[in-house]
């Protein structure tokens, strides 16, 4: 299939694209889009088989439900069967947003879209690119993040191209992605509202409306519990090398870092890094760096981790080894999609 290739302007899109977009998209094909978390991978949410060819394009397992995008809170009524109080004071405060509400599903709700669950996942992205093309679409777009399955989240549309070019109709680009992590996922369907996946919106913005909210346990590979959003339960985020985690104080881990690297590269081994702006200057001997920003801004560490995951694979590197960075605000967010990325490959000082 040829993949036709847009650019918008992300303030002010060209709406014969959106009209173009949102046309192909109720017919049932499938159209990347910019969103503020990652790019999205989008088909007609009311369409069977338009979901099935998502998970198709993507390589996606279909027990791993999709989230359902919508651009006027109205939308929302018709998804969810009901929709909770911590939902409604959630999305309140953070639509549109980067952040994921999960509900009771109306009947209007295919099952191939919930991977079989009785909850649906409802998100209202504030991209003005995305709200014009669910309007122009005129049904709920349900969509992934636009990368093959396993594979880091896209954030920009050359991210895209890498992994779909030839398996979608259409890619809108709209430029780099300004959170670049996905929504938060937060589980309204039960009585304690629960964050299943970190994201945009932080924890700690969320106990602000929602005091009683809880972080999922089962968030990081290699948890006791199993995670409760099925999709966190993959190897995921991953590049082609393996990815070795270093988590714990800075002044630990430099050292940590730096004797593994003198012992890869004794070995023979090519390495890649994936650390702080501050610690640039003072490893030597790696094939690639990726410096993430200023150690204490993780919000820029969100913005890179992922194209800084796929830079890798442009590097001939055998190993990465990468800098953790506190567990905190946005960080969480971070650290959740490294530790993923690293598997159970993960050293705590
Ligand atoms: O920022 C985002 O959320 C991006 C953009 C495109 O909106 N989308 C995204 O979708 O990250 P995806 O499919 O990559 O991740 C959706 C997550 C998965 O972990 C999935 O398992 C979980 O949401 N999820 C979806 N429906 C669910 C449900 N009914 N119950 C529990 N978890 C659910
Ligand atoms: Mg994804």
């Amino acid at each position: 299939m040829e993949t036709g290739y847009y650019q918008l302007s992300a303030r002010t899109p060209d709406e014969r694209i959106i009209m173009e977009a949102g046309a192909v998209l109720r017919r049932g094909g499938l159209v990347a889009f910019p969103t503020e978390t990652v790019y999205g991978l989008g088909g007609n949410g009311y369409l069977t088989e338009s979901v099935k060819a998502i998970y198709q394009a993507k390589g996606r397992p279909s027990d791993n439900p999709l989230i359902l995008h919508i651009a006027e809170m109205a939308m929302l009524d018709d998804l969810a069967k009901s929709v909770p109080e911590s939902a409604k004071r959630a999305v309140e405060a953070f639509w549109p947003g980067p952040l994921t509400i999960i509900v009771p599903k109306s009947d209007k709700v295919p099952l191939t879209v919930t991977g079989g669950l009785d909850t649906v996942a409802v998100r209202f992205p504030s991209s003005l690119i995305a709200q014009r093309l669910i309007q122009a679409a005129g049904v709920p777009i349900a969509a992934p993040s636009a990368n093959l399955s396993g594979r880091p989240s896209p954030t920009s549309a050359s991210a895209v191209m890498e992994d779909l070019n030839g398996r979608i109709d259409m890619i809108l680009d709209g430029g780099t992605c300004p959170i670049g992590v996905e929504s938060t996922v937060l589980d309204c369907s039960v009585d304690v509202p629960v964050i299943l996946r970190p994201g945009g919106i932080t924890y700690e913005m969320l106990t602000e409306v929602l005091p009683q909210v809880k972080l999922d346990p089962g968030f990081t590979v290699g948890a006791a519990v199993a995670p409760k959003a099925p999709g966190m339960k993959y190897r995921h985020y991953a590049p082609q090398a393996p990815v070795l985690l270093f988590e714990g104080e800075p002044d630990r881990v430099r050292p940590a870092m730096a004797e593994r690297l003198t012992q890869e590269l004794a070995k023979g081994r090519k390495v890649g890094l994936l650390i702080c702006d501050e610690w640039c200057s003072l490893f030597s001997g790696a094939t690639a760096t990726a410096a993430f920003g200023p150690l204490k801004a993780p919000q820029e560490a969100a913005l890179r981790v992922f194209a800084a995951l796929r830079f890798f694979d442009h590097q001939p590197v055998d190993i990465i080894l990468a800098q953790g960075i506190a567990d905190a605000g946005i960080g969480r967010a971070v650290m959740n999609r490294l530790r993923k990325a690293a598997g159970q490959q993960i050293v705590r000082l």
